[in-house]
């Protein structure tokens, strides 16, 4: 970008020497791992470019010291893509890669062993970058392909991107880069780390995290997590030629300063191909990034461009998936384990095993019936299965141990020693509520947790101090602590408990939604409450509410409205209600909304097949919440398909009738569009 400034020209050209030269460290540090400098000499060339800027009035969007952020948008812009941003067609096995190759011969009416480029398939966020004259200008958000939204403010501060492309001849020049921005592995575990130690939770995986971090209003939030970004391809390009292969095209991308993926490689023919991806699974664990397959697109432009794309993927371009990870380990022992609301959890305690990625030792069993069907013993050797960031599953014993043990469930509630019940056929419950220890330490993080009051730095060592000290025996309580309270428990400084009241005292300002969410009412997660605060603007026309009207709300079915209202008709849970109202917690009043003022009302979907990012009563609640029906049966007057993995006979209905089908990926991206993310 040129400089408009009345300052001297020796000192505007300072100011550029002194931009290049900073690039040029930023990217042999971040990008190349390969520091010219000490951190000490780059700080010094920091300092001076912003002495020169504040006192001549030379800031400028792209210019490396705007890297650390700056204050929050009032909201996102919309940006659309000139060319969509595509999906790809997924290959799970050989015959399906073998399938595309003969589509590919096809249509290009060429002959075999055509060359691919083959590269990892980084699992992170979908971005594009575009650069005007050489300097960024704008980086924006897949979203649905079509629109997505402008993050450039957030764009600036990865020190992957370079925010000018190194070389010389770039005027007149519109280069549309697109590529996966990420969180390493390694950078994960960093911020975890920090965020345990200060807030005592974690982040669930790098991508969410990386997702959750691109579309910060506030860019100095995503200033703070080392986000990396490896380009794949090129969008909109004007004012230049480009060269015919997508391998000449990456080496173009590394002059720039673009960071591309050097495990690629040129296979010719399906065969090498399958065989790059045999190498690539084993090379998978020592990557420093989560990868859940590869990608092989057709070397050559000219062919890509005969071959063309559907609406939704190009046809010279395929996603080879990993197939899901499967390890066997011993099951030490089964444990039960009391959740937040009483019930009772067979949990099997395994030998630690590494797979999908991650090290486990604990694997859900959820219920008796799932033992039952296992037909599982303490001591056996059990197959593991993980993919994706999909939670491990113990999918069958694969030896009987010698000494095993019969998994009984137990009479007496593992905490807090009251009377188990059966809840129906297959589930078992404690109901001791807020009595039993490890009902009452749940509570109490769940009402904190990000989607409900959203206290910072309320983790969960320290909850369990609180409540075994009987400081805190209900989440009123934790409106009644002082600092020196808070400072008297361990690992707690006088600074961080002043730091932890401010964040109590300043979750009081809520919203009627985080509010019932935080409540803890069974079957009521966020999406329901953010449902029920729209349908009723406020809390007390909601308890008064009858079980019949309760079920006027979209997300509402007759037993958890059967749930709100059992909890509403408790004296004690409207006395904490009362208590936590007087101590400050309130909420804006909302206007109670209509139900076809929601983006989907009138619509209907249909959720079929395993999804991997979230449950499908996470999906259905998030649907529900935007207005749209959630059927069980697909007909002509559905709206829409939801497509997992494995998907069957629904699916192939919604062909028939040729209904819109979206895969996972799509639906996710849907549902940012709707503002129904989560
Ligand atoms: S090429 C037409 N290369 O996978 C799309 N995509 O399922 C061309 N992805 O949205 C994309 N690593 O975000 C390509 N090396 C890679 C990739 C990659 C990850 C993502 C990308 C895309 C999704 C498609």
């Amino acid at each position: 970008m040129s400089i408009h400034s009345d300052a001297p020209a020796v000192i505007r050209q300072e100011v550029e020497s002194l931009r290049r030269r900073i690039e040029h460290h930023n990217r042999q540090y971040h990008s190349l791992d390969r520091p010219e400098v000490s951190d000490a000499e780059f700080d010094a060339l920091l300092v001076r470019l912003e002495a020169l800027e504040s006192r001549y009035g030379l800031q400028s969007p792209d210019s490396p010291t705007q890297r650390v952020g700056s204050a929050p948008l009032p909201g996102f812009v919309t940006v659309r893509h000139e060319l969509p941003m595509l999906s790809l067609d997924k290959a799970f096995d050989e015959e399906e890669l073998r399938q595309f190759e003969a589509r590919v011969i096809r249509w290009s009416e060429s002959e075999d062993d055509l060359e691919y480029c083959c590269e990892p398939k980084v699992d992170g966020v979908a971005v594009s970058l575009l650069y005007r004259d050489g300097a960024l200008e704008r980086g924006a958000t897949r979203g649905d392909g079509l629109n997505g939204e402008d993050i450039t403010h957030n764009i600036r501060t990865i020190h992957d991107i370079p925010l000018r492309l190194a070389g010389e001849r770039f005027a007149g020049t519109s280069i549309e880069v697109r590529g996966e921005i990420f969180l390493g592995k390694q950078g994960f575990a960093a911020i975890n780390a920090r965020a345990r130690e200060a807030e005592g939770r974690t982040y669930i995986n790098p991508r969410n995290t990386a997702a959750g971090a691109i579309r910060q209003l506030d860019s100095r939030n995503t200033a703070r997590l080392p986000l990396q970004m490896l380009c794949y391809s090129l969008g909109q390009v004007e004012g230049m030629t480009l060269p015919n292969t997508l391998f000449e095209t990456f080496d173009l991308l590394d002059q720039w300063g673009l960071n591309t993926n050097a495990d690629r490689a040129l296979c010719a023919g399906a065969g090498q191909c399958l065989s790059y991806c045999g190498k690539l699974l084993q090379k998978r664990e020592s990557l420093d990034y989560e990868i859940d397959g590869a990608v092989i697109k057709l070397n050559r432009r000219d062919l890509q461009q005969k071959l063309g794309q559907t609406t939704r993927s190009p046809r010279w371009a395929i996603a080879w998936k990993f197939p899901a990870e499967e390890k066997s380990a011993k099951v030490l022992a089964v444990d039960f384990q009391v959740g937040r609301t009483g019930t009772i959890t067979p949990v099997a305690r395994l030998e630690p095993v590494f797979v999908g990625g991650v090290t486990v030792s604990n694997a859900t069993l959820h219920n008796m019936e799932e033992i039952r069907k296992l037909g599982l013993c303490a001591g056996d050797t059990v197959i593991v299965r993980r993919a994706g960031d999909v939670i491990p599953k113990i999918v069958q014993v694969s030896e009987e141990g010698a000494g095993r043990e019969a998994v009984v469930m137990p009479g007496e509630c593992p905490a807090c020693g009251s009377p188990v019940e059966a809840d129906g056929e297959v589930h078992f419950r404690c109901h001791a509520g807020l009595f039993c220890p490890a009902q009452r330490r749940q509570a109490v993080e769940h009402f904190a947790s990000r989607q409900a009051m959203d206290i910072e730095g309320l983790g969960v060592k320290l909850i369990e101090q609180l409540v075994g000290s009987e400081k805190v025996r209900n989440v009123a309580d934790l409106y009644r602590l002082t600092v020196e309270d808070l400072a008297g428990f361990e690992r707690m400084g006088e600074k961080s408990a002043a730091k932890l009241a401010a964040a109590i005292e300043q979750s009081k300002q809520t919203t009627l939604g985080r509010f019932l969410t935080a409540l803890g009412i069974r079957e009521v997660g966020d999406a329901t409450a953010a449902a029920l605060a729209d349908h009723f603007g406020d809390i007390e026309p909601l308890l008064g509410a009858s079980i019949e009207s309760l079920q006027e709300v979209p997300d509402v079915g007759e037993v958890v409205a059967r749930h709100i209202h059992g909890f509403f008709s408790r004296s004690d849970n409207l006395a904490l209600i009362a208590a936590l109202r007087e101590t400050g917690v309130h909420w804006p009043l909302g206007q109670p909304k209509e139900p076809d003022e929601k983006p989907l009302a009138g619509q209907t979907f249909v959720l079929t097949g395993t999804l991997a990012r979230m449950t499908r009563n996470d999906a259905k609640a998030k649907l529900i919440s935007l207005g749209a029906k959630v059927a069980g049966s697909v007909s002509k007057r559905t709206h829409c398909v939801v497509a997992g993995e494995n998907a069957g006979s629904k699916l192939a209905r919604a062909r028939e009738f040729e209904l819109r089908i979206l895969d996972e990926e799509a639906f996710l991206a849907f549902l940012e569009e709707h503002g129904g993310a989560a």
